[in-house]
């Protein structure tokens, strides 16, 4: 049988996990696939990672970009994050042939547009589950699924760790530096949070979401954006006292005349018969609604090692599949950024 060759970029949290599950489930992953995956080098930021490796040691490499531009590779998993050098090795990847799998959605929501384009020219697939909402499938069914339908607005509790806080305070009547030290405590919170609690995680992960839902290209930049750190304990229990529960939303909708294209990310008091109020903890969920469709609600584990790991696995071997028969998920192309600048038809 045939073999595809994988490179790693990261050994985090996520690419620990990847990395232990390719090499455990290296039989039935073959059987799944119809090719067994060599995992060939794994690229890490320093010779000795923290934690153990699941696969040889003498695959690690400190060299990500002589590791991306090796030629022969079928599959290349960037689980590094940020901007650089993520873009320039995904881009090098692409170019020498490799099909991607990432989880960045910092960089897809900077520079999706570069990325796609890229892909596209070099037929090979780009996919990214794991980029939204960790092991919750949504970029598919946004994606693939709905497709053939016309979503009109998409409601997401996209960060944990907002969620966890805003939880927090609503069952204890804690303050947000409490519910915060609470969370760090408990390791759901960053030692630097900066990123979840001023929103700006949710707000990459609703520029991904409104893109695919309107097919538009929407970057972070077009994100309005407000975070929860001046949400007070009095606000929660004046909205408790109404009914209502504040969460942090991701919101993308598209005006009735399918002009233009909005997507914010802010607290929103939500009553407490919605599906999304009952949300609780650091889980994710996203609501859809769609012309044809109707309600739909897609909820579970927005973060950590395993579930993100699901994402990603399920990405490797739909692009594996993918190779063996020589063909790529339909490209990304957007037709239509003007509609977010409500520009009318020409
Ligand atoms: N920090 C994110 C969250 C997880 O709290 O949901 C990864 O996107």
């Amino acid at each position: 049988p045939r073999t595809l060759r994988v490179a790693l970029l990261g050994h985090g949290a996520v690419g620990s996990e990847v990395a232990r599950l390719l090499t455990r489930d290296a039989d039935e992953l073959a059987q799944r696939i119809g090719a067994r995956l060599e995992l060939v080098g794994v690229a890490v930021g320093s010779d000795r990672p923290d934690r153990q490796t699941a696969f040889d040691p003498a695959l690690l490499t400190t060299d990500a970009a002589a590791l991306v531009r090796r030629g022969d590779l079928d599959v290349v998993i960037e689980l590094i994050g940020g901007i650089e050098p993520a873009r320039s090795l995904v881009l090098a990847a692409l170019e020498h042939g490799a099909s991607v799998v990432t989880g960045n959605k910092a960089l897809l929501a900077e520079d999706g547009s570069t990325l796609f384009a890229a892909a596209e020219d070099a037929e090979r697939d780009l996919s990214y589950e794991a980029a939204v909402a960790g092991a919750i499938p949504i970029i598919r069914p946004l994606r693939e699924s709905l497709t053939g339908d016309h979503v009109r607005r998409v409601l997401g509790i996209v960060n944990g760790t907002t969620n966890f806080i805003l939880d927090a305070m609503t069952t204890t009547g804690q303050g947000f530096d409490e519910a915060l030290a609470e969370a760090q405590r408990l390791g759901f919170a960053e030692a630097d949070p900066t990123a979840d609690v001023e929103g700006f995680d949710a707000a990459a992960k609703a520029a991904i979401l409104a893109s695919l839902a309107f097919h538009t290209r929407v970057t972070i930049e077009d994100v309005h954006r407000e975070g929860i750190t001046t949400v007070t304990a009095d606000e929660i229990a004046s909205a408790d006292d109404m009914g209502c529960v504040v969460k942090l939303l991701a919101i993308c909708d598209q005006s009735m005349d399918g002009g233009a294209v909005s997507a914010r990310v802010h607290p929103v008091m939500i009553p407490k018969d919605h599906p999304l109020a009952s949300v609780r903890g650091a889980y994710n969920a996203v609501f859809v609604e769609s012309e044809s469709a109707g309600q739909l609600m897609f909820y579970g584990p927005g973060a950590g090692g395993a579930p993100t790991a699901s994402a990603v696995l399920g990405d490797v071997v739909s692009v594996a599949r993918n190779r063996l028969l020589e063909v790529t998920a339909p490209p990304e192309r957007t037709h239509a950024r003007r509609r977010l600048l409500g520009i009318g038809d020409a």
